[in-house]
C-alpha cells in the first residue's frame, strides 16, 4: 500500500498540489495530470522545493482518453485521486455547457478508461454544494442532496456515477469528499491559492486587499440571522483537507463501494471574524464595507465532520488564525501568485 502511485487529476490546482505533498509525506508516489486551465506549471516548482522530489507531470485533459490510457500504463497507476472540475458556481451558471462538459463528461471518460485499465479506486473531490439549501446545520451525511447551479449539479451527477459503477462493480471504491470551505495556504508560503482574475470566494479576496491588488473587501449581507449579521462558514485549512484525502485512502484503500464524508471542521465563522483574523496575521486594517447580499448566498453552512473523524481517524488541527497566518506568508511572498513572479 505504501508504494501506491496515485495519479492526481487537476494537481498543480490549489487544493490537488496540497494533497501531493500530504501523500509525498504519507509514502505514496503522485502523478500530477492537469492541462492548465486554472494553474501554474511553476506549481511543480514549488512542490519540488517543498518536498524535495519532482513529481512526474502529464499535461493535458481529463477527456483525451489515449492520454490517459497511455498514463495509466506508463507509470502503473494504482489509484485515481479526481481534482480536476471547473469550479465557478457563478460561471457555471452563464455557461453551464462548459460545466457539464468539463466536469461530467471529463469524469467519465477518466472513469471509462479506469475500467479498462483496470483501477478501481477513486478519491472524487465532490462539496458541501451536494447539500444544496442547508435544510439543517450542522450538516451530515445524511442531508438531502440536491442543488442551485449547474456547478453543484455536476457535482451531483459525478456522485450518481460514482455510486452506479460502485453497484455494478463490487471491487471498485469511490470515495466522495464533501470539501466545505477550503482556504489556507501551506506552511512554507511557498503554495497557495491562485486565483486567475477577479478571486470569488472570500479569503483570497482578502488577501489580495490586504497586498494592496484591491482596494476594499464587499461584505455581502450584514442582516442575517447570525452573531454579527454576516455569513457563517465552515473554513477548513487545505493541508487538513490534504491529509484528510490521505487518511481516507489509507482507511478505505481494501475496501469497495461508494463512500462519502463530510471534510470539515464542524465551526462556522463569520466574514467579520475572517477579516478580524487575517488583520492580525497582516497587522494592518482591512477596509471593507457593507453589501447587499450576494444572490444564491445562505445565512449559514457548517459541517458535521463526525464521521470522517469517527471512521478516518482523522480531524481538521488548524484553527482560523492558522489559516489567515498562511494564506498571508503565502501572499505576502508572492503578491501576483505565481503566474508574474519573477524571482
Ligand atoms: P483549482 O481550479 O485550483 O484546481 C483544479 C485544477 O484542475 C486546475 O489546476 C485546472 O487547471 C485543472 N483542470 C480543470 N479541468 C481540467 C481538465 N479537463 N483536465 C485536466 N485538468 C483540468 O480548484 P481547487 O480549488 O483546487 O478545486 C479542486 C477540486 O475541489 C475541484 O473538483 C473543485 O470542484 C472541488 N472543490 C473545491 C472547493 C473550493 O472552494 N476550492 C470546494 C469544494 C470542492
Ligand atoms: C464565503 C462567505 C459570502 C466574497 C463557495 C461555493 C461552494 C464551495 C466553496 C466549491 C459568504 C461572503 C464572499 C466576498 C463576501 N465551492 N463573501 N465577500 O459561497 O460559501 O462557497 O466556495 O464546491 O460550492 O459556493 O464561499 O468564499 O464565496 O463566501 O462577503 O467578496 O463570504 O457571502 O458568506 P461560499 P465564498
Amino acid at each position: 500500500m505504501m508504494e501506491n502511485t496515485i495519479l492526481v487529476t487537476g494537481g498543480a490546482g490549489f487544493i490537488g498540489s496540497h494533497t501531493c505533498i500530504a501523500l509525498h509525506e504519507a509514502g505514496f508516489r503522485p502523478v500530477v495530470l492537469d492541462n492548465f486551465s486554472n494553474a501554474s506549471v511553476r506549481v511543480l516548482d514549488q512542490l519540488e522545493r517543498i518536498t524535495g522530489q519532482r513529481f512526474p507531470l502529464v499535461r493535458g485533459d481529463i477527456r483525451d482518453a489515449d492520454l490517459l490510457r497511455d498514463t495509466f500504463q506508463r507509470y502503473r497507476i494504482d489509484a485515481v485521486f479526481h481534482f480536476a472540475a471547473l469550479k465557478a458556481v457563478g460561471e457555471s451558471v452563464r455557461q453551464p455547457l462548459a460545466y457539464y462538459e468539463n466536469n461530467v463528461s471529463g469524469s467519465l471518460a477518466l472513469l471509462q478508461v479506469m475500467q479498462q485499465c483496470g483501477v478501481r479506486r477513486m478519491v472524487f473531490s465532490s462539496s458541501a454544494t451536494v447539500y444544496g439549501e442547508p435544510q439543517y446545520v450542522p450538516i451530515d451525511e445524511a442531508h438531502p442532496i440536491g442543488s442551485t447551479n449547474p456547478y453543484g449539479w455536476s457535482k451531483v451527477m459525478v456522485e450518481q456515477l460514482l455510486r452506479d459503477v460502485a453497484s455494478a462493480d463490487s471491487d471498485f471504491l469511490a470515495l466522495a469528499l464533501r470539501y466545505f470551505n477550503p482556504v489556507g495556504a501551506h506552511e512554507s508560503g511557498l503554495l497557495g491559492e491562485d486565483p486567475l482574475g477577479t478571486p470569488n470566494n472570500l479569503v483570497p479576496f482578502i488577501a489580495q486587499t490586504a497586498i494592496g491588488r484591491r482596494e476594499h473587501v464587499q461584505v455581502f449581507g450584514s442582516d442575517y440571522q447570525t452573531t454579527d449579521g454576516t455569513g457563517v462558514r465552515d473554513y477548513i485549512h487545505v493541508m487538513d483537507l490534504a491529509e484528510g484525502h490521505v487518511a481516507a485512502f489509507r482507511t478505505h484503500c481494501g475496501d469497495f463501494g461508494f463512500k462519502p464524508y463530510n471534510l470539515g471542521t464542524g465551526r462556522g465563522s463569520s466574514v467579520l471574524e475572517v477579516i478580524t483574523a487575517f488583520e492580525k496575521s497582516c497587522g494592518a486594517h482591512i477596509p471593507w464595507e457593507a453589501a447587499p447580499r450576494r444572490p444564491g448566498d445562505v445565512a449559514v453552512n457548517w459541517a458535521d465532520p463526525a464521521l470522517a473523524v469517527k471512521r478516518l481517524n482523522w480531524r481538521a488541527r488548524r484553527d482560523l488564525q492558522t489559516m489567515t497566518d498562511d494564506v498571508w506568508r503565502w501572499q505576502s511572498a508572492y503578491p501576483n501568485g505565481l503566474q508574474e513572479h519573477t524571482s
